[in-house]
């Protein structure tokens, strides 16, 4: 079986060496899997929830869009889109929305932060918090559930909002999957080994501490960026400790092991910082330098990564259409008309058919009318007359009998109370032999010495005869 693992990038930012080491790098390795399938999304509708930039938003799309397909992802296998081309992701948002619990999501870290800074700074509990903010984690339940992912890889901050989509999935199935699993309950996965970046201060690399490494820029700003981070103050010739340098964790996170102890063995030989720095330069440009080329050539050309992206999102929808339709019926939300008749001759029946006909004209033929009156068949059985009961305005209880054509058949007498009307309901329906005597220009049903139902009048006894050939169909008993 295979395993979709899914997970989603929210477009605020430029991607740096962080993301490349922590995120990208083990996503795309991952999605080589032979039994993975993939999805991958710019999470531009959570873009929105914390940043109103609209030039910002666009920006971050882009680049890592372009970030992900130089690194090489393979969009052949993967399925990779964009959230917000995915409409039907915002319409199980609201099937979710429904099903959540106002508590569930008063729990979540992101938003309970929130609500903590403004108490500690005198401020109204709600202020500057949005709906979006609040419904973060159904948002990404939708993103989850509507692919029925079965693992989510994602950062710590991350794994309450993958349990929160289970919570929900499990209560949505609760509600309306009559014993079926309608939503897998997904699981979050973290990558035990991946490496958490320092920054140029020696803090976990992040935007929000602005410490960080862009993955994609020049050479010569890359070589400006890694002049900035933060060594001990040792000079040239003094013996350096690998283990005490951020330094040497970046460049162990790119080395192989041999590179990894020389490099080693060269600090604690004395090798000066602005040398390290260089090995570094070097061992990032080596591992970067080609991806920068693919980058900034996909970045140039926007309008053929939006065809890229569309593709991703024609696949992507194509299984969440239906998925969305299933669950649009589960819940009640269902066409008005009954389903088409389902046609009894297939292709592979004609194909049949007509291989037959090459050799054996007589059998085609056969076989063609026979496939003919099957749907003749289903069609008049999906035509049926029925049974339509209501109370009359003096609260007594009676029932009509249409034909196919909604004409009415037959109208009951009054009953005083419901079951009689059902008992006699029932008994035109049984099968058994129809007492049909004609009155007033039309016809009357007979049972145990009374009319029980009468038909309107006709404009002349054909018509009336026709009418009763109409009423011994409908209540012939149907196969
Ligand atoms: N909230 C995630 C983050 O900030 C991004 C995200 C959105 C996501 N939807 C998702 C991750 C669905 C995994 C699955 O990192």
């Amino acid at each position: 079986m295979t395993t979709r693992i899914l997970t989603g990038i929210t477009t605020t930012g430029t991607p740096h060496l962080g993301n490349y080491a922590g995120a990208i790098r083990p996503a795309i390795v991952a999605s080589r899997a032979a039994d993975a399938d993939s999805f991958y999304f710019l999470a531009d509708y959570h873009a929105l929830i914390k940043c109103d930039d609209p030039a910002r938003i666009q920006r971050s799309r882009l680049e890592i869009a372009a970030t992900w397909l130089a690194l090489g992802l393979d969009t052949d296998k993967a399925t990779f889109y964009r959230q917000s081309d995915i409409p039907e992701i915002p319409e199980l948002c609201w099937l979710l929305t429904c099903v959540a619990g106002k508590g569930l999501l008063n729990r979540a870290h992101a938003y309970k932060a929130s609500v903590d800074k403004n108490l500690i700074e005198g401020e109204d509990p709600d202020a500057g918090i949005t709906m979006g903010l609040f419904s973060y984690p159904v948002l990404m339940a939708a993103d989850i559930l509507m692919f029925n992912a079965h693992k989510v890889p994602v950062g710590r901050d991350q794994i309450q909002h993958v349990e929160m989509a289970r919570d929900i999935a499990q209560r949505f199935n609760h509600l309306f999957g009559q014993g079926r699993e309608l939503f897998t309950l997904p699981e979050a996965v973290i990558e035990a080994d991946v490496a958490t970046l320092p920054g140029l201060d020696g803090r976990k690399m992040s935007k929000s501490y602005d410490n960080t490494i862009p993955l994609f820029s020049s050479e010569k700003e890359l070589k400006k960026v890694i002049s900035l981070i933060v060594t001990d103050s040792k000079a040239p010739g003094e013996p350096k400790d690998p283990d005490n340098s951020h330094l040497f964790t970046l460049y162990q996170a790119f080395a192989t092991p041999a590179q990894l102890s020389e490099f080693r063995a060269e600090l604690i030989n004395g090798l000066a910082w602005g040398e390290a720095k260089n090995r570094l330069f070097q061992l990032l440009n080596n591992e970067l330098g080609e991806a920068r080329e693919r980058y900034q050539a996909l970045i140039s050309k926007p309008a053929d990564l939006e065809d890229i992206l569309l593709v991703g999102a024609e696949k992507a929808r194509n299984i969440a259409r239906p998925f969305l339709g299933e669950l649009r019926e589960a819940v009640g939300l269902r066409s008005f008309k009954p389903k088409p008749v389902q046609q009894q001759l297939t292709l592979q029946d004609v194909g049949r058919g007509v291989a037959r006909l090459l050799g054996k004209a007589q059998e085609f033929a056969e076989g063609m009318a026979e496939g003919i009156a099957e749907i003749e068949a289903a069609k008049k059985k999906a035509k049926k007359s029925r049974f339509v009961s209501f109370r009359d305005d003096d609260g007594s209880f009676r029932f009509r009998l249409l034909d196919a054509a909604g004409e009415q058949l037959l109208l009951s007498k009054s009953f005083a109370d419901g079951k009689a009307a059902g008992m006699v309901n029932k008994r035109l329906q049984s099968g058994e032999a129809l007492d049909i005597r004609e009155q007033d220009g039309g016809f009357c049903v007979w049972l145990d010495g009374e009319c029980v139902a009468q038909s309107p009048a006709f404009a002349d006894s054909a018509a009336c005869e026709a009418a009763i050939a109409r009423l011994r169909e409908a209540l012939a008993p149907q196969e």
